[in-house]
């Protein structure tokens, strides 16, 4: 019997990912080639060796995604593939192949955008999310809060005028020589230094607004001025600057909304300390606390294939187009 399936295709920056989700969000596969090892020397994403690893590894990624579920082409109802936002080497690479996929095998293909995979990744394998709900995405390109009724609107409350909060880690973690992506490894330090420093919080006493370039340039000029900065309490000092200024935001939005949820997704999401300062805050405005599991919290496919399933089953499924257009709907 034909299976319903949608294969998701995620290639917006440095890694190469494919998965295989069904309609109540169960993830049957879920296969990234990292691409780690092309850019580290460079402490960030060369774009073009982006595009040229993408080539190479994507259309064995999305075979081993088929094989994994146990799935064949008719089994699937879409594509879903990321459109953007991105670097565009990268997503035409994996717009491509989908859109040469979708002619072969007869399967419609969706474009999505990457912060609504995003979005939907804290209900990848277990619905979590409770509506209405505030959500802050914290990702590498990324940072904003929003307030949404339910997944069909989203309005936004505020974004960062300058760096995304994950830029501003990266960026600390290239000035401490944690290497590239450094998330993760500055957390990991931080946990072992002291926070002493008063880093300066921007904007933090009003709005909904973000900025993190004049705590990055702090950071640095701290660095560059100190005889003997100790990594790991400009790394305390650091995350708790930035955990500051995100609590304060989320706190200032729940109280302001009265949300049933608060929704934290992107590849920031993964941090134990905001993980726990976010447990802290809603246990306080007696919310819920949503937060993707922690694979699912750095880019990946699957959340491209679930919010592929929202326009499938709000009955947008794509039409069927000539031969000579592309096979691509764009929302
Ligand atoms: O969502 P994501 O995988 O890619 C984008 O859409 O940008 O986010 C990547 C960002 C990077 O800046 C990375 O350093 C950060 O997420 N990140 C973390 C952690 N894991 C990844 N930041 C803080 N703590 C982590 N554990
Ligand atoms: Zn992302």
């Amino acid at each position: 019997m034909r299976k319903e399936l949608v294969l998701g295709i995620e290639s917006s920056c440095d890694d190469t990912a494919a998965s295989v989700v069904d309609r109540a969000g169960n993830v049957l596969s879920s296969v990234v080639a990292t691409q780690t090892k092309v850019h580290s020397a460079f402490g960030g994403v060369y774009p073009e060796f982006a595009s040229r690893a993408h080539i190479s590894t994507i259309v064995g990624t999305v075979e081993k995604a088929l094989a994994d579920a146990g799935a064949v082409p008719r089994d699937l109802t879409a594509i879903g593939v990321t459109r953007g936002p991105g670097l565009i080497g990268s997503l035409v690479v994996g717009l491509n192949t989908a859109a040469g996929l979708g002619l072969g095998w007869g399967v419609p293909v969706i474009g999505i955008n990457h912060l609504r995979g995003h979005l939907r990744s804290a209900d990848l394998e277990e619905r979590r999310v409770k509506f209405p709900a505030v959500v802050l995405l914290v990702s590498g390109g990324h940072t904003f809060l929003a307030y949404m009724e339910d997944f069909g609107s989203i309005e936004l409350l505020g974004t960062t005028r300058d760096d995304s909060v994950g830029e501003a880690y990266d960026k600390v973690g290239r000035m401490l020589g944690l290497g590239y992506p450094a998330g993760a490894a500055v957390d990991r330090m931080a946990k072992t230094g002291n926070p002493r420093i008063r880093f300066p919080r921007p904007m933090i006493s009003e709005g909904f607004e973000f900025s993190f370039s004049g705590l990055k340039s702090a950071v640095a000029r701290h660095v560059e001025h100190s005889e003997n900065p100790v990594s790991e309490d400009v790394a305390a000092s650091f995350v708790e600057a930035a955990m500051d200024i995100l609590l304060t935001k989320c706190a200032r939005a729940l109280k302001e909304r009265s949300p049933r949820s608060l929704v934290v997704v992107g590849g920031v999401s993964a941090s134990p300390q905001l993980r726990a300062r976010a447990k802290e805050l809603c246990d306080r405005a007696d919310v819920e606390l949503c937060l993707p599991p922690l694979r699912w919290s750095t880019d990946n496919a699957a959340m491209i294939a679930l919010a592929t399933w929202d326009y499938l089953d709000a009955g947008q499924a794509p039409r069927p187009l000539p031969q000579t257009e592309l096979p691509i709907t764009e929302y």
